[in-house]
C-alpha cells in the first residue's frame, strides 16, 4: 500500500478544516436509519475539535439529479448533532457554492462544527469540475478525507480539492486503508476469505486478486451456482449466470494453480419461490430438481464453513450467504455471521449486505473491523489505487 498522510502528520490545530465524509446513510420519514457510517467519523470529529479546529463537514447523500428535499443533509446534521452532543450548524441552499452557503460557511464560528449541503446537488461534483472543488477549498485552510466509502470516487469533494489544499486521511480512512490494505499485504494465516452475494461478475477482479493471497476460499450465495453449474452440477432453477461459467472454471483452475483450498457449497435449501415460509427442502448442491431453486447454503455446507473459519488467523466476508431477508433462507448467514463473531481471527467484513446482516444481528462489536465502504472496499481489494487516496498529500503543509 502507497504511503499517505494522517492526521499524525498534519498541524490542524486550529485551523479551518474542510472534512469529506462520507454520510450517505438511510434517511426515512426525516430520521437516520442505520447510522454506522456517522458514527466512524466521531473519532475524526472528535480529534480535530479537540485540536480546537473549526469544521466545515460535506458529504454526498443518494444520487439525486439536482436538488432534492428528500436528499437534502438536515437529518443527517440533526442526528450528527446528538452523537456528537453539540450544535451541527446547517443550512438548506441550493447546492454547494451558493452564495447563501458562502455567507452561512463566512460566518462559522470559530470551534464550530458546519455541515454543508448535499454535494450531488451541483453537477459539477461528479465532473470532478475545477470550479467546485475550488469553492469548497475556499472554504477552509486544509482538507481531511475521511470518507472511505466515497474514496473510489474522483469527484470535486474528494479529489478535486486535495489538489488545491493541503490534505490528509482522516482515522477512518486511514484505519480502512490499513486493515483492508493490509489483507492483501501480509495477512496473518491461515487467511480464509468467505464470498457470497448474487454475482461472480461483481467479483471476478476481487476473486482474482485474492487468490493470490488466501490460503482458502469459501464460496456461498446465489454466485455459487455458477461454479457447481460450471463443474458439470444439476442446479434446477437456481440463479447461474451463463456468460460466466468459461470464467468460473478459469478461476477454479487458478485456485487450483495457486494452491487455495476452494470450498463450494455441497448442499442447499431450495425452494419454489422467494417467500417467507414457503414450503423448503435440502438438496445436494449437484442435483437440484428443476423448478426449484437454491436459495440458502444447506446444513452440511454451514457445518463445512464454520470448520473452516476454526483455524483462521484472519478472515474476510463479503456478501450473504442466501436471500437473507426472507426467512428461512436467512440460516445459512445467520450461522457464519455467529461463526465470525465467536472467532478469534482479526476478521473484516465488507459489502453493504453482509454488514446490514452483522448489523441486524447484534453482532457488529464481535467483528474486528466492519468496513464502512461497499464499492471502495471491492476496489481496494482488488488493488486497485483510489483517486481519493491518491491524490491526498499533493499540497504541502505549511
Ligand atoms: C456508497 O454508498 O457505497 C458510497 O457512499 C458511494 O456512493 P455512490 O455509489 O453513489 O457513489
Amino acid at each position: 500500500m502507497d504511503s499517505f498522510p494522517t492526521l499524525d502528520d498534519a498541524p490542524v490545530d486550529g485551523r479551518r478544516i474542510l472534512v469529506r465524509v462520507d454520510f450517505n446513510v438511510p434517511v426515512k420519514n426525516g430520521g437516520v436509519g442505520d447510522d454506522t457510517r456517522i458514527r466512524k467519523s466521531l473519532p475524526t470529529l472528535r480529534e480535530l475539535l479537540q485540536r480546537d479546529a473549526t469544521l466545515v463537514l460535506c458529504s454526498h447523500l443518494g444520487r439525486p439529479k439536482g436538488p432534492q428535499d428528500d436528499a437534502r443533509m438536515g437529518p443527517v446534521a440533526a442526528h450528527l448533532a446528538t452523537l456528537l452532543e453539540r450544535e451541527v450548524r446547517y443550512l438548506a441552499t441550493p447546492g454547494p457554492g451558493s452564495s447563501e452557503q458562502r455567507a452561512f460557511v463566512a460566518e462559522a464560528p470559530r470551534g464550530s462544527v458546519t455541515l454543508l449541503e448535499n454535494t450531488r446537488f451541483d453537477p459539477r461534483e461528479k465532473a470532478n469540475d475545477p470550479e467546485l472543488a475550488s469553492i469548497l477549498a475556499g472554504y477552509a485552510d486544509a482538507f481531511v478525507n475521511d470518507a472511505f466509502g466515497a474514496a473510489h470516487r474522483a469527484h470535486a469533494s474528494t479529489e478535486g480539492v486535495a489538489r488545491l489544499l493541503p490534505s490528509c486521511a482522516g482515522r477512518l480512512l486511514e484505519r480502512e486503508l490499513r486493515v483492508l490494505g493490509g489483507l492483501l499485504e501480509a495477512p496473518e494465516r491461515p487467511f480464509v476469505v468467505l464470498l457470497g452475494g448474487v454475482k461472480v461478475s461483481d467479483k471476478i477482479d476481487v476473486i482474482r486478486r485474492l487468490l493470490e493471497v488466501a490460503d482458502r476460499l469459501l464460496i456461498g450465495g446465489a454466485m455459487a451456482f455458477t461454479f457447481v453449474k460450471a463443474r458439470g452440477g444439476r442446479v434446477g432453477d437456481s440463479l447461474v449466470e451463463e456468460d460466466r461459467l468459461e470464467l468460473a472454471r478459469e478461476l477454479m483452475s487458478e485456485a487450483q494453480e495457486q494452491n487455495v483450498e476452494l470450498l463450494l457449497p455441497t448442499d442447499a435449501l431450495c425452494a419454489r419461490e422467494i417467500a417467507p415460509d414457503v414450503p423448503t427442502a435440502v438438496h445436494p448442491v449437484d442435483s437440484i430438481p428443476d423448478g426449484e431453486r437454491g436459495l440458502d447454503i444447506g446444513p452440511a455446507t454451514v457445518a463445512a464453513f464454520e470448520a473452516a473459519l476454526e483455524d483462521a488467523a484472519t478472515v474476510l466476508w463479503n456478501g450473504p450467504m442466501g436471500v437473507f431477508e426472507v426467512p428461512p433462507f436467512d440460516t445459512g448467514t445467520r450461522k457464519v455471521a455467529e461463526a465470525l463473531a465467536a472467532s478469534g481471527a482479526m476478521t473484516v467484513i465488507g459489502g453493504g449486505d453482509s454488514v446490514a446482516a452483522i448489523n441486524g444481528l447484534g453482532l457488529a462489536d464481535e467483528i474486528g473491523h466492519i468496513s464502512t465502504g461497499g464499492g471502495a472496499s471491492l476496489e481496494l481489494l482488488e488493488g486497485k489505487t483510489l483517486p481519493g487516496v491518491a491524490a491526498l498529500g499533493s499540497v504541502a503543509w505549511a
